[in-house]
């Protein structure tokens, strides 16, 4: 299959191109197309055929649902069979954004959409082009991140390309994604609201809205074992590089460069005075704040396998606001948390 990609103007999309990307969409294709978050492979959610292109070209699990996306709030009412009063406060302050709610869903939202499950994944992304273009599609998108399963999130164009080229006939370029991690996911269908993965926006701004909420066990703890009823996408190994992740919580980078001498190595850090000596460095990315960490760490994570490094450490990352988000990302692609 032929991959067409087109850039699209940020402020400005182009009809055109938005037309020409929706036509793939009504004639049950996929698109890519950016996100504030990071670049979502989409199809039309309320069809199966369209939506089992997607576990295709992603070689993605099928028991790990979609998120489905929506441009206007009135498309909630299709899917979902209960809004609560929470998920309106929610919603007030955070839609269009980066955070997925989980609702009960109705009947016409496929199974093959929601992996079986009784719930089902929404979010209003607040990105210009994405909006425009779901709009222009005029039904709900699913879309996961438009990676290869397993690989880093894709941040620009040229990661859909690398991932998906010839799998998939068109993405819209839209640049950078300008968070660079993906949306927060927070589950009310318990009794308790609860936070199954921590993206875009941060724990501490839920809690500002709407109180105490509980942080699903695997969100600091990715390797270990859950309950994938609860929290699907939480099984799998994600997000990796082919280089071996060490990250650092306890111990010194001069240690474990020690112990790697003969290796190409790469180093991640917020700590823009950091000094190596006595080894050589291949890659040394030392970032000034943790908004940029969190923009640029799949991107990273890409171009350090583009230098064949084959050990990146990633240095401490302070376990508050979007560090939590980090954090969850690195122990997961991480071999071992030293
Ligand atoms: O920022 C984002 O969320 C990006 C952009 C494209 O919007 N999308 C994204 O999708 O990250 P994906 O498929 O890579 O991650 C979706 C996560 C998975 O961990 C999945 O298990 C979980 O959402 N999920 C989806 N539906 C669910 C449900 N009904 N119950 C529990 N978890 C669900
Ligand atoms: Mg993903």
């Amino acid at each position: 299959m032929n991959t067409i990609i087109k850039k699209v103007n940020y402020d400005n999309p182009e009809e055109s191109i938005l037309e020409e990307a929706s036509n793939f969409i009504k004639n049950n294709e996929v698109v890519a197309f950016p996100t504030e978050t990071v670049y979502g492979l989409g199809a039309n959610a309320l069809d199966e055929n369209s939506v089992l292109k997607i576990f295709e070209a992603k070689a993605r699990p099928s028991d790990n649902p979609l998120i489905v996306h929506i441009s206007k709030i009135k498309q909630l009412n299709d899917l979902v069979c209960e809004i609560p009063p929470i998920a309106h406060k929610l919603m007030d302050k955070f839609w269009p954004g980066a955070l997925t709610i989980i609702f009960k869903k109705k009947e016409l939202v496929p199974d093959i959409t929601t992996a079986g499950r009784d719930s089902v994944a929404i979010r209003m992304p607040s990105h210009n082009i994405a909006l425009k273009f779901i709009e222009k599609c005029n039904v709900p998108i699913a879309a996961p991140s438009a990676n290869s399963f397993s690989k880093p999130s894709p941040t620009i164009a040229k990661h859909v390309y690398e991932d998906l080229n010839g799998k998939i006939p068109f993405i819209i370029d839209g640049g950078n994604c300008n968070i660079g991690l993906e949306s927060t996911i927070i589950d009310l269908t318990q009794e308790k609201p609860m936070i199954l993965r921590p993206g875009g926006i941060t724990i501490e701004e839920i809690e500002n809205v709407i109180g105490k909420v509980e942080l699903h066990k695997s969100v600091l703890n990715p390797k270990e074992k859950v309950d994938i009823a609860k929290a699907p996408g939480m099984k799998y190994k994600h997000y990796s590089p082919n280089a071996t992740v060490i990250l650092i919580e306890n111990s010194t980078i001069d240690k474990i460069i020690k112990r790697n001498k003969n290796k190409k190595i790469g180093i991640i850090s917020l700590n823009k005075n950091l000094q190596i000596n006595n080894a050589k460095i291949e890659k040394m990315e030392l970032l000034n704040s943790i908004n940029n960490l969190s923009h640029d760490i799949f991107k990273l994570f890409r171009e350090m396998d583009d230098h064949n490094i084959e050990l990146i450490i990633v240095d401490k990352i302070p376990s508050k606001d979007l560090g939590i988000s980090i954090l969850n990302r690195v122990k997961k692609a991480a071999t071992h948390i030293e």
